[in-house]
């Protein structure tokens, strides 16, 4: 996905878009860009690469102007190349765009055959290129815009820019979030609120088809069917949108420290007034449903997978799982007395939002688990529950999963309670037994210089295995996941029993294991497959407990959690997970907070 700003200030806006950008360029990181209006006449600076690069270029070639709109870019049609880098410009308009326009040929073929030449090989620039057809044939700029808008199919947020036009900016929302913001005089628009929160603390939600004219004086909003409308002016808490590292060196390092304090939040929010049970919405009713469906991306697929260990174990309730992208083109079978579940650190993920959208006309209730509570994926669900994580800006989600995992396991506890399936006294044990999370995943934590120590060879490796049982499993995929995103070393998980079905091939010499298995029931199974590697002198890393390392014999590299109560330990073990990553990257010496080809959240299909 992509950032996108617009600012009418009362002052030179580069630099307060440069800055808006920086809050933004979680979001992507292959391309930025700013446009101006000064003086009537439009003008753009473009730079390949991350915003220092822009803001390189502006101090040898400055753009001036006090009206502006720029663009931080993850590349989705068209590599990152100057020409394809946002703004893009046709005649007398710029545009910022984040999403996908999907009728983007035939407009493009269409414009062609009336002349107009591209410079660029993004869907994007057929939308400036179509507005600046409008302008050519006689309308004004909102008109041009409005018709421009009519032929898009697809996802966007956007905003244009128009020469001569020193107090608009006309910005547009469908399937892509957009907030405006609120000055004294001033008048601003952002991709989310993080983006505004040096500028004001007003924000407008735009909702989906809403579009609107902006200038110093305010923002006219029109809806969907181009009626006029007004929406809400809302305070954010400004600090909590603030983002720095406080002082760590990474977002990710500040990211993961911060689980103890986030996972005692979220256990306080959830937890009744008198802190004994569970404080969860009326609306959610799990005594009236036959199933449960659990549907996110990536990291928030993992803490399903974990999940549906959960609610099967305590609940009782038959859980099908699957990954957003694949979800509605399988054509599932959905039923009234189905509740959907959609896991989304962002809530702006377009696979799960899709997915969500899909799955809501067949189900009994929707709900959400995210982290952004004013997101699309928790407006238009029937019940959305907030993790409290705070801004997340590493783009290898830590607290998020943590905290994910936190209130999907309070969700099945009070799924098997309200069904029966716990007795109270297994019900009161169990969320105590969450209550001990915060202080665990401390202690995880403390053994960060051990895991810096172990992971010191995976600079050379090529490939990394994960292995693990039961709710170690999806773990395993998760630690997985982190090492491969952030260190780019190729990595697998499997479950540990399903080595022997093939992958144990790849077993060689000192190729790394990395074995997550606490001392529970299904230990000495995966301990016999810890055995199998050895024996082909694979080089085992092995993260259990104290009695389980006890167990395991000579193993020669070990990393010792505290010893945790089953329910809660896919959460504890998530931080070793969570530091092999980022040690190995910075062994690898990658970009952890912004890695290759990736974005914070995947706004496109
Ligand atoms: C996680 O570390 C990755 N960055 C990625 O898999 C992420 O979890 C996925 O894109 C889903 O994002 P979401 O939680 O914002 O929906």
């Amino acid at each position: 996905m992509c950032g996108i700003v617009g600012i009418l200030g009362n002052h030179e806006v580069s630099p307060m878009i440069l800055d808006a950008l920086r809050r933004l360029e979680y979001r992507g990181y292959d391309s930025a860009g700013i446009a101006t209006v000064n003086d009537g006449v439009l003008d753009r600076r473009r730079a390949v690469g991350k915003l220092i690069n822009l803001s390189d270029l502006l101090v040898h070639e400055p753009l001036p102007g006090r009206s502006g709109i720029g663009h931080t870019r993850w590349a989705t049609h068209g590599g990152p190349t100057v020409a394809n880098a946002h703004p893009h410009r046709a005649g007398r308009v710029a545009v910022v765009h984040n999403g996908i326009i999907e009728n983007f040929r035939a407009l493009r073929e269409e414009l062609t055959a009336d002349g107009a030449q591209f410079d660029s090989e993004t869907d994007t620039e057929t939308i400036v290129q179509l507005t600046s057809q409008y302008l050519d044939q006689g309308m004004a700029p909102v008109q041009a815009a409005r018709a421009t808008l009519a032929r898009l199919d697809g996802a966007f947020a956007l905003a244009f820019l128009f020469e001569g036009e020193q107090d608009m900016i006309i910005c547009a929302r469908r399937g892509s979030p957009l907030c405006i913001g609120h000055g004294d005089g001033e008048m601003y628009l952002g991709s989310d609120a993080i983006a505004l929160a040096e500028l004001t603390d007003r924000i407008t939600y735009l909702e989906e088809g809403d579009w609107a004219i902006l200038t110093r004086a305010g923002a006219q909003v029109f809806d969907a069917e181009g009626q006029q409308t007004s929406r809400a002016v809302t305070r954010i808490n400004v600090e909590s949108a603030r983002v720095d590292k406080s002082g760590h060196k990474h977002f990710m390092a500040k990211e993961m420290a911060e689980q103890p304090a986030v996972l005692k939040a979220a256990m306080g929010y959830y937890s009744g007034l008198d802190h004994s049970g569970i404080d969860l919405p009326e609306a959610l009713d799990f005594k009236g449903i036959d199933r449960l469906i659990l549907v996110a991306c990536g990291t928030g697929f993992y803490a399903c997978q974990v999940a549906k260990y959960w609610f099967e174990k305590l609940a009782g309730l038959p859980v099908e799982l699957d990954i957003a992208s694949e979800f509605r083109y399988r054509e599932p079978v959905l039923g009234p007395q189905n509740m959907a579940i959609f896991v989304s650190q962002s809530g702006e993920t377009a696979d799960t939002l899709a997915a969500l959208r899909h799955a809501k006309p067949h189900v009994g209730q929707v709900v959400s688990v995210v982290n952004v509570p004013t997101s699309s994926i928790a407006r238009e669900s029937t019940v959305a529950l907030p993790i409290h994580a705070g801004p997340e800006i590493g783009v290898a989600s830590t607290k998020a999963f943590t905290a994910s995992l936190q209130v999907l396991a309070l969700l099945a506890l009070r799924a098997g309670h309200d069904r029966g399936h716990l007795s109270d006294e297994e019900f009161n044990r169990l969320i105590n037994d969450l209550r001990s999370v915060p202080g665990y995943v401390a202690q995880a934590l403390d053994r960060e210089e051990e895991i810096r120590r172990m992971t010191e060879s995976l600079a050379q490796a090529r490939d990394v295995l994960f292995l693990g049982r039961g709710t170690m499993y999806p773990l395993a995929m998760e630690g997985a996941l982190k090492l491969k995103e952030i260190s780019y070393i190729h990595a697998e998980a499997y479950a540990a029993g399903e080595l022997k079905h093939g992958p144990i091939a790849l077993i060689e010499q000192d190729l790394p294991v990395f074995i997550f298995a606490p001392f529970d029931a299904l230990f000495e199974k995966t301990i016999s497959n810890m055995q199998e590697v050895m024996a082909r002198q694979g080089k085992v890393f092995l993260v259990s407990d104290a009695k389980g390392l006890a167990e395991a014999g000579d193993v020669p590299h070990r990393l010792q959690m505290p010893t945790v109560p089953d329910l809660i330990a896919p959460i504890v073990y998530a931080v070793p997970a969570q530091l092999i990553a980022y040690h190995a990257a910075l062994h690898r010496g990658t970009d952890v907070d912004q890695p290759r080809n990736l974005a914070k959240s995947v706004t496109v299909e």
